[in-house]
């Protein structure tokens, strides 16, 4: 085995995959993956939690799957895998939340939003975090390259962690978040943080059509053409951050002359978002369910090893082995 640190990180196959994803986890994915043993996962476990439509479910499977692939993860090099093709993640799920409380798993974001709009949550989404838990500890993880959205979920693994430790033994590792700062949250067209359950994404690999309509219908407020634009308090600018460095300096000049409209400010970000996503998108197209599934077939024999390597010492830890 390799003497790298270990890094893991997934996405729920949940709907299309949107540029909040691309900035906040999929670009660091790139990044990092050549300097660590990487593993990324699909999590179809946890879209169970929010889908009840198994042709949709394989769908996006095979799309998560596509969207690593087309952003370069090279499946030589990092295991691409389904979470389900692992079933001692639920089995290490189980054993936390013989650890855990109620109201210890009352605390997670996911579950207080859900209870303050009044809706019910099933007991999945209740126990999400550990689940994510066990996907992250599993493997000896080290590092976790998520959004901001999911640190207290890693916040959740290490107290996993420790609390398992502290009953039995040192078996697992702490893991460490790793945020981007600067694309920690990216905003959704009407500003709020972009989520595909707010239905308010730019989707990553939609057509060209899909990609200018979704930045048209960007929220702005309605400063008329030729007055100076607050540049802070627009989603436009800071979409502009991400995919328009070498137009920065003079669009920042031209929002506080206002010598530019939020029309033509839009018509430049979905041009240079489109720019950015051609070339992968053609690289995606090219790319076969067959492929797919020979590389999560292969991926999944491959993580499957390591967690019952891992399990072996849980079960022994816990005395379920005799
Ligand atoms: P998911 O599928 O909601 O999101 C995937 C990744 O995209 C990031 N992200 C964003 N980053 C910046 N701005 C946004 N608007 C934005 N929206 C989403 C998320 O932070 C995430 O990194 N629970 C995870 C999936 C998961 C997982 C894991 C991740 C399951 N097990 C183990 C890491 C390790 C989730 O729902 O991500």
């Amino acid at each position: 085995m390799s003497d790298k640190k270990i890094l893991l990180s997934g996405m729920q196959p949940s709907g299309k995959m949107h540029i909040g994803n691309y900035l906040g986890a999929l670009r660091q994915f790139v990044e990092l993956y050549p300097s660590y043993d990487s593993l990324f996962m699909i999590a179809d476990y946890h879209a169970l939690t929010s889908l009840r439509r198994a042709d949709q479910l394989r769908a996006n499977i095979m799309e998560v799957a596509k969207d690593y692939l087309a952003i370069g993860l090279d499946p030589e090099k990092v295991v691409i895998f389904q979470q389900s093709d692992v079933p001692e993640h639920a089995e290490l799920t189980w054993i936390f939340n013989c650890l855990v409380t109620v109201p210890f798993l009352m605390q997670a974001h996911a579950f207080k939003d859900k209870q303050s709009k009044g809706l019910e949550a099933n007991v999945g989404l209740f126990d999400y975090p550990m689940l994510m838990a066990a996907d992250i500890l599993i493997y000896g993880t080290d590092v976790v390259p998520v959004g901001q959205d999911q640190r207290q979920h890693v916040e959740y693994a290490r107290e996993a962690a420790s609390k398992f430790n502290l009953a039995f033994g040192p078996v697992f590792k702490e893991p460490a978040e790793y945020i981007m700062e600067n694309v920690a949250i990216i905003p959704g067209i009407d500003g709020r943080k972009m989520s595909k359950s707010y239905g308010n994404t730019i989707p990553l690999f939609g057509t060209d059509e899909e990609i200018k309509t979704a930045v048209a219908n960007i929220k702005t407020d309605s400063t008329p053409k030729g007055q100076p634009m607050d540049k802070d308090k627009d989603t436009v600018f800071a979409l502009h951050r991400h995919f328009s460095q070498k137009d920065l300096p003079d669009l920042e000049k031209n929002y506080q002359e206002g010598s530019i409209g939020y029309q033509e400010s839009k018509n430049l970000l979905a041009e240079n978002i489109l720019n950015m996503i051609r070339p992968l998108r053609d690289r995606r197209d090219a790319i076969s369910d067959k492929k797919v599934i020979d590389i999560l077939k292969t991926g999944g024999e491959k993580a499957r090893e390591r967690a019952e390597e891992k399990m072996r010492v849980v079960r022994k830890a816990v005395g379920v082995t005799l």
